[in-house]
């Protein structure tokens, strides 16, 4: 067990070849470099070329990772490495490089849960305490309202999305406005001109009766086939209203669902990780609600939402620092991992 151990964290789940290194809860690196251009002209991540991308970006990535943070690899005390859940071809660049370090080098090895990994990054450049917390976390798989008791061992799920991700809707919704991949920072931007009061959008599971069996699950399927129709409806839409509408209602469940689930359970700490935390509305209006509601809101600064490799490190220096033990030899990568399991 080490105080402050000097991790580098390794993430290829999908398109982002991304390095981290931190020293204990310090950040001292994060280098990302991604693959999101040569996926755009198929209208989403395509996994050969996310694959092959990881393998030509990473000598680069963990070079400049090194210069960035000043440090050699012999310094390190471990390596972390996201091994799942994510696109398996990806993964497998990943954890065979963390492998091939950790043996070379003689230096543990920790693969840990993407989805944990998002959460992690909390606890980076700030010393206060990270359980219990609850945590919504959205990205472009995963939309769930969890209780963290232990990030590293007790993460009890409270509700999840019942169809669609958030992100997964923001992707789809952008498509049908014809927005460029990836469609979460497409709506984004193109939001900011329109406006979020001008078409009343459905708000999925948050009537009365849809709260007995699914309080806390979200459903956004609807959402996206109600935008589908009023673009049928209204052939001379105003996109920018469309979109802004439809980021409101999807930030409007996520927010309520989650204030109601920290009330519910008395955690009074939230942390909102995950691509989809990156949404400059969920963030505006996550300050607004969560001083209403007598909250303590904790969201990451938006370059560490999207996929990093800061977020594994982080993990993976919590692992070190709470002694918990590295992932064994012919460690494999796991596409479906679910929060359960956050360290391999
Ligand atoms: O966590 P992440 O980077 O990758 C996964 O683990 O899936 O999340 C990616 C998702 C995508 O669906 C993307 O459209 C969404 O996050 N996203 C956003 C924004 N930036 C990324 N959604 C809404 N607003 C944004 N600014
Ligand atoms: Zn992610």
């Amino acid at each position: 067990m080490r105080s402050e151990p000097l991790v580098l964290g390794i993430e290829t789940s999908c398109d982002e070849t991304a390095i981290g290194i931190v020293r204990g809860r310090t950040l001292l690196a994060n280098v990302i470099s991604s693959s999101v251009e040569e996926h755009a002209r198929f209208g989403g991540v395509v996994p050969e070329i996310a694959s092959r991308a990881h393998l030509e970006a990473m000598p680069g990535v963990l070079k400049q990772a090194l210069i960035d943070a000043k440090i050699s690899l012999n310094d390190l005390d471990a390596i972390a490495v996201t091994a799942g859940p994510g696109l398996i071809g990806a993964l497998v660049v990943g954890t065979s490089s963390a492998q091939g370090l950790a043996i070379g080098l003689g230096k543990p090895l920790y693969g840990v849960n993407h989805l944990s990994a998002h959460i992690a990054v909390d606890s980076l450049n700030s010393d206060h305490k990270l359980e219990p917390a609850i945590a919504l976390l959205v990205s472009g798989g995963h939309s769930s309202i969890l209780q963290v008791n232990n990030l590293t061992q007790d993460v009890k799920t409270l509700g999840s999305t019942i169809d669609d991700a958030a992100g997964e809707a923001f992707d789809k919704v952008a498509r049908i406005l014809d927005l460029p991949f990836p469609g979460g920072p497409s709506i984004d931007s193109a939001a900011q001109s329109g406006n979020e009061k001008a078409i009343e959008f459905p708000r999925g599971l948050t009537l009365a009766k849809d709260l007995i069996d699914h309080k806390f699950d979200f459903s956004f399927s609807g959402l996206k086939t109600a935008v589908a129709r009023y673009l049928q409806k209204v052939p001379n839409y105003a996109r920018a209203d469309v979109a802004a509408s439809f980021q409101e209602a999807v930030v409007d469940v996520l927010l309520l669902k989650t204030i109601a689930a920290a009330k519910e359970s008395g955690i009074e700490s939230v942390i909102i990780a995950g691509g989809v935390a990156a949404n400059s509305r969920l963030r505006e209006l996550a300050q607004v609600r969560f001083e209403a509601a007598k909250l303590q809101l904790r969201i990451p600064p938006r370059s560490l939402c999207t996929d990093n490799g800061a977020m594994v490190a982080a993990l993976g220096s919590l692992a070190v620092t709470r002694g918990i033990a590295p992932s064994a030899g012919g460690l494999s990568a796991d596409s479906a991992s679910g929060i359960t399991r956050p360290i391999f």
